[in-house]
């Protein structure tokens, strides 16, 4: 009798235990959703194979009012056509426009013609830093913990030869226009911020004939860069992020936000170093003496600095905050 019911508890202990392991199985990937009057777990596989995925719009209205998944990020010829009230803005922020679609035909001749990151899925979790040039790097130690991360985008001139304790050594996003430009590693994607026509004019100038030598100041007539490696920020994406992300504070965004926002559309898990100000409000670099009123200009770091802060509140990104 006793082993009898020895053997009972023994099956059921087994059929328990391999329905938790199904369930857990089946389930790991889904979401608990709660719906008008009830809840229930629906078997839709989270956006990413990463613990938290940014781009699960599930968890904060204040982040899904403002992200975009479907915006264009990278230019392309398929995707190249702007919109009027895109055109207008952007043709706006230059001086003088050049040809815009025979600009567009010369450059993809010349770059990859593509779609880039059309990758995420459940199965990816891409990890990424996002390092800007501020001051608070100076002394943090940093250097092996951004090395770690899948995608390490820095921005304008931002070196790392020197300063690698503190600010790593890899690179494989850089963010820059033509009068921030630097010559890059093989290994570098040539992300251009394009802020006027005459940018992409210098984009391609940089790679054939180098006769663009000025814009408004001097700028170099070519650049060390793998022409298969390069992309181009879209028009549309600069606007989107103006508008959503900077709410329309500033003349546009600082290159620093702009690529803090394309990490988050394109990385599965961001993290920040590198951003922020003095307690006096003063924008200063880990790599020279500059120091300007982060006010002062054609952004507007504090509201830019504010949007950064909720997005960590919103568990969005981590910001790493440095040492000063
Ligand atoms: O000064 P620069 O534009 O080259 O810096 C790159 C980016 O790093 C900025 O656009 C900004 O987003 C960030 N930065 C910052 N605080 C500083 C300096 C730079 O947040 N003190």
């Amino acid at each position: 009798m006793v082993v009898l019911q020895l053997r009972h508890f023994l099956y059921l202990a087994a059929l328990l235990s391999s329905t938790f392991t199904f369930l857990f199985l089946y389930f790991q990937n889904s979401k608990l959703v709660f719906t008008y009057n009830f809840y229930s777990f629906v078997s839709e596989r989270s956006q990413c194979a990463c613990s938290i995925c940014v781009a699960d719009r599930g968890n904060s209205n204040w982040f899904s009012k403002r992200y975009q998944p479907n915006i264009p990020l990278l230019l392309n010829r398929t995707n190249s056509v702007l919109s009027a009230k895109v055109s207008r803005w952007w043709n706006g922020l230059q001086s003088n426009a050049g040809n815009y679609t025979e600009v567009v035909d010369q450059l993809f001749s010349l770059f990859p013609d593509k779609e880039h990151y059309s990758d995420a899925g459940p199965d990816r979790c891409r990890t990424c830093a996002v390092v800007g040039n501020s001051g608070n790097l100076l002394g943090s130690h940093y250097g092996p913990l951004i090395d770690q991360y899948d995608f390490v985008m820095r921005i304008n001139k931002g070196p790392t030869e020197g300063y690698e304790k503190d600010v790593g050594s890899k690179t494989t996003h850089r963010i820059l226009y033509p009068e921030s430009a630097m010559d890059l590693g093989n290994s570098t994607h040539l992300v251009l911020l394009p802020f006027k026509i005459l940018d992409l004019q210098w984009l391609i100038s940089a790679f054939t004939t180098k006769h663009i030598t000025e814009t408004y100041i001097k700028v170099p007539s070519t650049i060390r860069a793998k022409k298969d490696k390069v992309m181009i920020f879209h028009p549309e994406f600069l606007r989107y992020v103006y508008d959503n992300w900077a709410e329309g504070h500033g003349l546009y965004p600082s290159t620093g936000f702009l690529t803090l926002i394309f990490a988050l559309h394109v990385c599965d898990e961001v993290n920040v170093f590198g951003f922020g100000a003095t307690s006096d409000g003063k924008w200063h670099h880990y790599f020279d003496e500059t120091l300007t009123s982060y006010e002062l200009g054609v952004h507007s770091g504090k509201f830019e600095n504010e949007t950064v802060n909720r997005l960590q509140q919103q568990n969005k990104i981590l910001i790493h905050k440095g040492w000063t």
